[in-house]
């Protein structure tokens, strides 16, 4: 699959977003190794700290339906500038790097169409968290 067409599901995710607070929508498409596309989009509560990104919902519907060999992952954000995913997005993708001990590439891409694209979650994470540490 083409870049492009991860990055178009991403897009096609953000749709689905639910936020009616930030009126700010994310979507976010995940690719597994065995080829498994799970798109995923912010959704907001009037709590507002039980909100959760779109990255994130990409990730747990993959892990939660047993796919934890992740290849790569698109975001997208009406953003001037290439939409970065935040600390927590991060850290939970770096989870299932550290164990399966490849890179997960991350292409992020705004309102303007130009992406960005890193090599791994340590570039997005250095000095990250994980499991050895506990
Ligand atoms: N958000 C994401 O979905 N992903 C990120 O990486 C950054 C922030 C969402 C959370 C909230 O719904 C809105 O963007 C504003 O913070």
């Amino acid at each position: 699959m083409a870049t492009t067409e991860l990055i178009d599901l991403a897009v096609q995710a953000s749709k689905n977003a639910y936020v009616p607070y930030s009126h700010f929508p994310i979507g976010a498409a995940l690719k597994t190794k065995s080829g498994k596309i799970y798109q995923g989009c912010n959704i907001e509560n009037a709590s507002f700290g039980l909100t959760n990104c779109g990255e994130r919902t990409a990730i747990f519907k993959a892990i939660s339906e047993g796919y934890r060999d992740l290849e790569e992952i698109a975001i997208y954000g009406e953003t001037q500038k290439p939409i970065s995913p935040c600390g927590a997005c991060r850290q939970s993708l770096s989870e299932y790097e550290t164990k399966q001990q490849q890179p997960i590439p991350v292409y992020f891409m705004g309102a303007k169409g130009s992406i960005i694209r890193t090599e791994s979650i340590k570039d997005l994470l250095p000095f990250l968290f994980d499991g050895s540490l506990l």
